[in-house]
């Protein structure tokens, strides 16, 4: 039977890697580094450093015994994501290789192991920008940092065993729902005598539903059907129920394999007049993700990924992700599977396509993306372009053809911005810029052979908010039509920005919101971006750092994160976000008007001081589709030299008031707030969690201009990622500490001198 081992502990490490030392001779620790994997080849610094730091070639070694019982059995090295070249050594002897940095491999050591000794794997991990491999080639706007940075396992089978499996429910109406399965076996030779089967079994954690069990026609793929299975509970974006199918191989009637996938069932339809789930119409409102972290890259492990599938969906009350611009973690999408969040999932690459070499390499990312993630439920779409190129025939003929092949269940979408371009695809994904209050128009005009800022020109690049879809595809008809960028560079916001940028930005991100919902033909809209990233030297604002998010780098909410999560259902959760951080002369000319509210209650009450200014309902005038629109007041009176007051607004539903602010008009520092996201971590490999610190002030609210230094101490069973002397950038800063593998006690200690405090906490880490 199948035995999965987690091989993420006692990994050494070295910056540099050569054949002739680190293959032939014996393996000392000296020069070494005990790692654990996640693992990133070069801690960065938050901003500010050289963007080549991560190009190198690094060496990893790790010590292999195996049990004597799995002698004749198949064994491999199952690896989620190293960046970007890897060369696997089993004791000395290359035992396989792998390309490209986001998609998961297997290497097959079963002839190379031995069983009377331990053995020794050595992994050569090339981390430069190697221009045979998407994305490089041309300039990309992010990093792709180095390393073994998701985790690795060992898996032992038996010589026959299962390859793939593959499910997909087809025929789900509102009381049934059939199931069907594509089961790949592995190992089966001609000539062998044996019948095997396949069975699988549908159950709903303990409970069995149904079983069905399938002879293997010589080695092909069997096809297994449940038909017409009553009272399954739907997967839907509230309530992602999820089954599971155990299936077994049999070799006549003994089981020799054995594997489980979780399947959710569920229906969803894209066409040219919405996005259909289960019957149901939805918008598809989304921001696009990259799976980069402060210091640590790319690599953090599990809770980290789907602690940000649950920002997206539960701090931002998004429908959709994009997992721009590369397959993801297993994690995250483990978790989007959970929660209810579909998700945009395409292959690596950023405008550039290189050679045929190149471009063999990408049809062979569209393969492995979708045979390692078809399975989840989450997934709705696949991006089979490289995003934002231009049109290529050949390859997008190929990767369509492949990607239909592989998963016949899901549509194919392909991420362009130059209008009029090939629709090979099922549905036109569009970048779609054009929301920039005319400045794009002016920089295209001033910098005419400057070709990326072709897609900034508009007809109307004042007035209009997102193009007419036909417009864009240049088709005499409709297609399913999806914006899958707006906003980034056009208005990069950094979180401390001064408030006009500030509510501009969330504005900016309303308005396109709104110009979806306005519009049948476009199924969904997907911003630029949900959290700021590193990036090279070619972008940025010139300190390695896209200030694109809705939130900063360590997740922290800009006011357009509201522009999001205000459009909640109040039965979620009540929003309401003053966008303002309330002073008399932050703004120009001074005073908070227009004053916008970001909320999802039917009215608001402002108070400045205690005067009742007035109440005010959402402003429909101005975003007559959005679900729930701001409350902008702008009616306010006051001048330049006026006593200024405090404030308070008061959300109501239904004539009950469900939620109160209050702002200070003499904002002073009143308690250093410290928060974990976990309380308990998990012992074994490392586990991590954010700690976010504040200041506040007496009414409660952040102090968006406080610049202090803070002085973090992590003792005990964890440590501090990055440095332990920060500054507080906007009155917050956060930092993930992480277990070091065994159980025990972490101890967290922030002091800010100049509030002359310390916050203590305690993080349990637990067998
Ligand atoms: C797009 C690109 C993204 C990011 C964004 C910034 O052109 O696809 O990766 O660079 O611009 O707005």
């Amino acid at each position: 039977m199948r035995t999965v081992i987690p091989i993420n502990r006692d990994w050494l490490y070295k910056p540099h890697f050569s054949q002739e030392d680190d293959l032939n001779k014996p393996a000392g620790k000296e020069g070494y580094q005990q790692v654990c994997l996640p693992h990133t080849n070069i801690e960065l610094p938050y901003n500010y450093f050289d963007d080549a730091a991560f190009c190198f070639i690094s060496c990893y070694k790790r010590r292999l015994s195996l049990e004597p019982r799995w002698q004749g059995q198949r064994l491999f090295l199952d690896f989620e994501g190293v960046m970007n070249f890897a060369r696997v050594f089993i004791n000395g002897e290359p035992a396989g290789e792998h390309r490209g940095g986001y998609t998961a491999f297997s290497v097959e050591i079963t002839d190379l192991v031995r069983f009377d000794g331990e053995n020794e794997v050595t992994v050569a991990v090339d981390s430069t920008e190697r221009p045979d491999t998407p994305p490089f080639g041309g300039r990309i706007d992010y990093l792709t940092y180095g390393g073994i940075y998701r985790e690795v396992q060992l898996r032992v089978v038996p010589p026959v065993h299962l390859k793939h499996v593959f499910l997909s429910t087809p025929d789900v109406q509102a009381d049934s729902a059939g199931l069907a399965a594509e089961i790949t076996p592995d190992g089966i030779k001609g000539g062998d005598p044996h019948e095997y089967t396949t069975r699988i079994v549908l159950k709903d954690g303990e409970t069995i539903l149904a079983r069905q069990q399938e002879t293997i026609p010589d080695g092909r793929p069997a096809r297994l059907r449940l038909h017409s299975l009553s009272n399954i509970q739907l997967w839907s974006l509230n309530s992602p129920k999820l089954y599971s199918l155990d299936c077994a191989l049999l070799k006549g009637t003994e089981e020799i394999d054995h594997v489980e996938v979780r399947v959710g069932f569920r229906d969803i339809r894209l066409t040219s007049g919405g996005c259909w789930l289960n019957g149901e119409k939805i918008k598809l409102r989304g921001l696009n993700r990259h799976q980069s972290f402060p210091y640590a890259g790319y690599a953090m492990p599990k809770r980290a990924q789907r602690k940000d599938a649950d920002i997206l969906k539960y701090e931002l009350g998004l429908t959709m992700v994009r997992t721009s611009h590369y397959p993801q973690s297993r994690h995250f999408l483990d978790r989007c599977d959970e929660i209810g969040l579909l998700v945009f999932e395409e292959i690596p690459g950023w405008q550039h396509i290189g050679s045929e070499e190149w471009q063999d390499q990408a049809v062979r990312d569209v393969e492995q993306m979708i045979l390692t993630d078809r399975n989840h439920p989450s997934i709705f779409i696949w991006g089979v372009r490289i995003n934002e190129s231009p049109d290529h025939h050949n390859l997008y003929t190929r990767t369509n053809d492949l990607a239909r092949r592989l998963d016949p269940t899901r549509p194919t979408g392909g991420v362009r911005f130059i209008p009029g371009s090939e629709m090979l695809e099922d549905v036109y994904t569009m970048n779609d810029f054009i929301h920039d209050n005319g400045y794009g128009k002016y920089l295209a005009k001033v910098i005419r052979d400057f070709k990326t800022y072709d897609h900034l020109q508009g007809q109307d690049g004042e007035a209009v908010v997102l193009r007419d879809p036909r417009d864009v595809t240049g088709l005499s008809h409709d297609v399913p039509y999806m914006v899958t960028e707006y906003n980034g560079h056009v208005y990069p916001t950094k979180r401390f920005d001064q408030e006009e940028r500030l509510v501009e930005h969330a504005l900016r991100h309303a308005r396109v919101q709104n110009a979806l919902y306005a519009d049948d033909r476009i199924l969904g809209a997907v911003g630029w971006c949900a959290f700021d990233y590193n990036t090279h030297a070619d972008f940025g604002a010139g300190d390695k750092i896209c200030y694109h998010g809705v939130m900063d780098m360590f997740r922290i909410p800009k006011m357009a994160a509201y522009a999001y999560r205000s459009q909640k259902s109040p039965g979620e959760e009540v929003v309401m976000e003053p966008a303002t951080c309330w002073a008399r002369g932050e703004r120009s000319v001074g005073g908070v008007i227009p004053l916008v509210i970001f909320t999802n209650c039917d009215e608001v009450t402002f108070l400045y001081g205690s005067e009742r200014i007035g109440s005010y309902k959402p402003d429909r005038l101005r975003y007559p589709a959005l679900p729930h629109p701001p409350v902008v007041i702008d009616d306010m009176t006051g001048a330049w030299g006026m006593k200024w007051e405090d404030a308070t607004f008061i959300g109501w539903i239904g004539g009950k008031e469900v939620i109160r602010r209050s702002f200070s008009r003499n904002a002073v520092p009143a308690r250093l707030e410290m928060l974990a996201d976990d309380t308990v971590l998990k012992a074994g490999d490392w586990d991590t969690t954010r700690v976010t610190v504040s200041v506040k002030d007496q009414m409660g609210n952040v102090m968006p201009f406080l610049m202090e230094s803070l002085v973090v101490t992590v003792e005990g069973a964890g440590e501090l990622i990055g440095p332990g002397q920060l500054s507080l950038i906007g009155g917050q800063a956060a930092f993930w500490i992480r277990s070091k593998g065994d159980a025990g006690e972490i101890l967290v200690s922030a002091s800010c001198p100049r509030l002359n405090r310390t916050e203590h906490r305690s993080i349990t880490v637990e067998n």
